[in-house]
């Protein structure tokens, strides 16, 4: 489980957007423990401040409380960045197809502000989160990077365009950038209680509290569940990464899949408890099974899946154990 290190400069600056979220604030934690310097911008509309409670008073920190939908909060953020991870957007399927319009601002208006922004500052590489979610209706598995079906909700939409603009923006005025299609992440603070909370934090915030999960649909839907410590070594790999993945986009994921009935018992088991599941209605906007090819990243990034599903549900287990 040797976390990947990649040759980046010794002393870094990286901006990182939603940085008060749950991947982002992880991405902080490995940036600051390499000696480097964040900066986190975000609006708190999702993102937390006991996230990064941690690294306030660290001289290498700075929190710019601020929206990617306004672009001089954007400028002001990527002045003498190396590196940008773009992680700020609004997450979850539900919430987008409840509320298109604030998935488009954040999400599309708010990655063109950051590319802009970017772009003037001129930094080493652009490194943005996309998701699993743009293959849509694709039937084919594992997913290929090259082979995306209609998207679903107007997050896939959010993100597809996310990509296009990434690709745009290299090939136009060659801006360093890579796109990430993270594969359902997890791990430790993750959100759990808020009604747009993923099924992983949701089944471990219910149980700890001797309530049944609800399950969507039967439970035979499966999901390439990726531990948030790959996530990060992948955009450190994207950073060191060469001219061959200007552009490009890559499936960050762990190469497996588990049903959720699947994902409940080992979930239920870990933790000692014997409630069954609840099943309710399927989701709309949902995609039935997913699972990555992540042989482009690993000849490419040179990501490799440090921790695997089993190994990951056991750390994160336990910090929700600690931390609830
Ligand atoms: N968690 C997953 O399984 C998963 C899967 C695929 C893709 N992603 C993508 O990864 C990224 C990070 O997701 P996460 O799970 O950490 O979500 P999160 O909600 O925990 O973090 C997102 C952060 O962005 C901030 N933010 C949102 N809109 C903003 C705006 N307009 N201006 C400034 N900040 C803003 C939020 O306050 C929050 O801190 C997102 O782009 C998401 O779409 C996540």
């Amino acid at each position: 489980m040797d976390n990947y290190e990649p040759k980046l400069p010794e002393k870094s600056k990286f901006l990182v957007t939603g940085g008060a979220g749950f991947i982002g604030s992880n991405l902080i934690e490995r940036i600051l423990g390499a000696g480097h310097e964040a900066v986190a911008l975000d609006n708190f509309s999702t993102g937390r401040e006991e996230n990064i409670r941690e690294f306030i008073g660290n001289k290498n920190f700075l929190l710019m409380e601020g929206d990617i939908q306004n672009i001089e909060d954007c400028r002001k953020a990527c002045k003498n960045v190396d590196y940008v991870l773009h992680q700020a957007a609004l997450g979850s399927v539900p919430r987008s197809i409840e509320k298109p319009g604030d998935t488009n601002d954040s999400n599309i208006t708010g990655t063109l502000n950051m590319l802009i922004a970017a772009r003037d500052s001129n930094v080493k590489r652009f490194v943005y989160a996309s998701s699993s979610s743009v293959y849509g209706d694709s039937q084919q598995l594992p997913k290929r990077e090259d082979k995306t079906g209609r998207p679903l909700s107007p997050y896939a939409i959010s993100k597809v365009t996310g990509e296009l603009y990434g690709r745009n923006f290299f090939d136009l005025f060659g801006l360093p950038t890579i796109g990430l299609r993270y594969f359902n992440v997890f791990g430790k603070k993750q959100s759990c209680y808020s009604a747009y909370a993923a099924v992983i934090p949701k089944f471990i915030g219910k149980l700890l509290k001797g309530e049944r999960p609800v399950i969507n649909g039967d439970g035979e839907q499966s999901r390439d569940f990726t531990y948030v410590e790959n996530v990060v070594d992948a955009n450190l790999a994207a950073c060191a990464a060469e001219r061959e993945a200007f552009g490009e986009v890559f499936n960050i994921g762990n190469g497996e899949r588990i049903s959720i009935n699947g994902l409940y018992s080992k979930i239920a088991e870990l933790l000692h408890i014997d409630l069954d599941p609840i099943y309710g209605p399927e989701r709309c906007g949902d995609v039935k099974h997913s699972n990555a090819d992540i042989s482009k990243a690993k000849s490419i990034l040179k990501y490799w899946p440090a921790y695997n599903f089993n190994e990951g549900l056991k750390l994160c287990i336990s910090w929700y154990i600690n931390n609830l």
